[in-house]
């Protein structure tokens, strides 16, 4: 049999995925949610208690209403249609266990701890079904690390969406030693009718986006720390002069700042040669003042009214 003949059978059995679950309903987590809803599929999105799950399905509604005000601008019936045929593939859970019962993909989208993630994946893996695939969307942590602790590794990978999720066009999909190609499949078929444009990496620290950005964005800090440019310059060399959307400090705001500084401290601990990944000290003083970013309405910038 031809090798083409063998991996288009592969193909062939590689199953749809129609019922997503999302763990964890922060930006991140009702970023694809919504994302999978809009596009058709049966989404749960899980959060700690009632609460939560109200204040994640909020937010989405409003990142609706923003797409929907963007794409439909001239036929605000369609938006509405939009809006309200996302809103019924998507229903909100405190319940986790219940709502792994019936799904083909659980993604976890919870806080960067390892002990953490254990516990949540040790608890599903043993109530969801045994095809269900699991995915991470951590930003630094090692997916195989992750999944170790299930007993179903090779249905185990990593997809990494990028904020804000609905505007994004890239998904990255990681592949362990140990993911099967079947898995590896479903996972970029389904990336794919999310419609985002996919890219495969191996499970290394950041994977593509990260590995490269994190530590541009630290030199940004140790270029203002040595008091060479202000935080204003640099964003607008990078914008004006590499064709960047926003500025490091920006983007550091944008993504939390407590974010870029647990993934530069997790590396660090993991590989403490690597000069890269050295935490910064003026990120890690601001973080300690509470100054998160635009979430806590200040950062690098303020955005107190
Ligand atoms: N939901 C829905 N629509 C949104 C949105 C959201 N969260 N954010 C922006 N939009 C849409 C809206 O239609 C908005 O119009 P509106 O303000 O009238 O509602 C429109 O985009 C335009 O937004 P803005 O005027 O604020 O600005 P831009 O045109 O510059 O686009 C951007 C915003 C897409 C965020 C752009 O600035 C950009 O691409 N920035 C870089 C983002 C980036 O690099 N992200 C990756 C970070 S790394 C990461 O996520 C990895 C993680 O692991 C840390």
């Amino acid at each position: 049999m031809s090798v083409l003949r063998v991996f288009s059978r592969k193909m062939a059995t590689a199953a749809k995925i129609n019922n997503v679950v999302i763990i964890g309903g922060g930006l991140m987590g009702s970023g694809i949610a919504q994302v999978a809803a809009a596009t058709g599929h049966n989404v749960t999105l899980v959060e700690v208690n009632d609460q939560l799950v109200d204040k994640a399905i909020g937010g989405i509604k409003k990142s609706l209403e923003r797409v929907a005000k963007k794409q439909f601008k001239d036929d605000t019936a369609k938006g509405q249609e939009y809006i309200q045929g996302t809103l019924e593939k998507l229903k909100g859970s405190a319940k986790l266990e219940e709502s792994v019962a019936n799904s083909d993909l659980v993604i976890e989208a919870i806080i960067e701890k390892m002990p953490i993630k254990h516990e949540l994946f040790s608890k599903i893996d043993a109530v969801a079904p045994k095809g269900t695939v699991f995915a991470s969307n951590t930003s630094s942590l090692s997916i195989g690390e992750i999944g170790s602790i299930t007993k179903r590794q090779d249905r185990f990978g990593g997809l990494h969406f990028f904020n804000p999720v609905p505007m994004m066009k890239l998904l990255e999909v990681i592949r362990t030693e140990k993911t099967s190609e079947e898995t590896y499949q479903q996972l970029m078929e389904f990336g794919k009718r999310l419609g985002k444009t996919c890219i495969t990496c191996k499970d290394t620290p950041g994977f593509v986006v990260n590995r490269l950005l994190v530590p541009y964005m630290a030199e940004a800090v140790r270029l203002l720390e040595r008091g060479d440019a202000s935080a204003r310059d640099i964003d607008i060399a990078m914008k004006l002069g590499a064709g960047y959307p926003m500025g490091p400090f920006e983007l550091s705001d944008y993504v939390g700042l407590d974010t870029t500084n647990n993934i530069l401290q997790g590396w660090h601990e993991k590989y403490p040669d690597n000069p890269l990944f050295k935490p910064v000290k003026l990120v890690e003083k601001l973080v300690s003042e509470g100054k998160l970013g635009v979430k806590s309405g200040e950062g690098f910038y303020s955005y107190k009214k």
